[in-house]
């Protein structure tokens, strides 16, 4: 059957010198058109290295990626990544961050002003219009993360890859910036595929909660359905049973089953 997105047995092992390391083996995930997957782990199993593979940005060693029945194997404008670490351009403003982008995907398909007008609509769309003359340094991290998320969806990808985007802030501006993503999601419809490790924050945004186990050589260890209506509200989830379900499962998961091993 095919997949909208599809990860199809992928591997992957680095090789230092004459040392090598298995990090993933024979991951395979479908994804479906619209749907919000997050990839849940404990740190160091592989998760933003089966990102980056679904990205283009390492090659896998066994297996690939396809998007539309496409094989991709390098970076593309189709799969748009926002990292943790906001990696905007510090000497551009936050408008021109977004526009370089804009005018690299559409230089060919729409005219300058369309290209303004996308710009400031994908800005609006994160709360960010309001600073399009500031500079990076000059806003926090969580307009950062807007302008970045603006960035990517302004790209009007296929999939959004996110890898750990809230990792950074803290507890509050995390919060409001995942109700932002979901409003996003609920407007846009867009493909997401999220990698987090955080229980609370996979059950509230996800469709689906691919549960990785431990490396060295990785795996899904199990995939858990969210059969939660949308829009969700944060605070009405929180004595909802179906959410306390979902969240215990995956915290059994992750602490009893794949305990997570300091690495000596
Ligand atoms: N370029 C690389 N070369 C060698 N080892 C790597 C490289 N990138 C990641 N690794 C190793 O792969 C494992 C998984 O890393 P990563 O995908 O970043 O994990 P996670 O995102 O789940 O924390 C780690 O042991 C890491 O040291
Ligand atoms: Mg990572």
């Amino acid at each position: 059957m095919s997949a909208y997105l599809k990860i199809d047995h992928v591997g992957k092992t680095f090789s230092r010198g004459a040392s090598e390391t298995e990090v993933l083996a024979d991951i395979t995930l479908a994804v479906d058109k619209g749907e919000y997957v997050s990839i849940i782990g404990h740190s160091g199993c592989g998760k933003s290295t089966l990102l980056n593979i679904v990205a283009g940005l390492t090659p896998a060693t066994t297996g690939g990626v396809l998007l539309e029945d496409r094989e991709v194997n390098s970076p593309g404008p189709d799969r748009a990544v926002v990292f943790q670490n906001h990696s905007l351009l510090p000497w551009l403003t936050v408008y021109d961050n977004v526009r370089l982008a804009v005018d690299k995907v559409f230089s060919g398909s729409k005219s300058r002003a369309e290209r303004h007008d996308w710009t400031m609509h994908n800005l609006d769309l994160v709360q960010m219009g309001h600073a399009r003359d500031k500079r990076p340094a000059e806003v926090s991290g969580g307009m950062k993360q807007r302008v970045g998320i603006a960035r990517a969806l302004a790209m009007e990808p296929k999939v959004l890859l996110l890898d750990e985007p809230f990792g950074a802030l803290d507890a509050l501006t995390r919060a409001h910036l995942q109700d932002s993503v979901m409003v996003l999601h609920q407007k846009l419809q867009n493909t997401v595929m999220m990698i987090t490790h955080d229980v609370d924050e996979a059950v509230l945004l996800s469709d689906r909660i691919v549960m990785m186990t431990n490396g060295p050589a990785a795996k899904i260890g199990e995939v858990l359905d969210v059969a939660l209506a949308r829009p969700r509200k944060r605070l009405e989830l929180a004595a909802n049973p179906t959410y306390l379900k979902c969240r215990q499962r995956v915290l059994e998961f992750l602490y009893e089953r794949h305990r997570f091993v300091e690495a000596a």
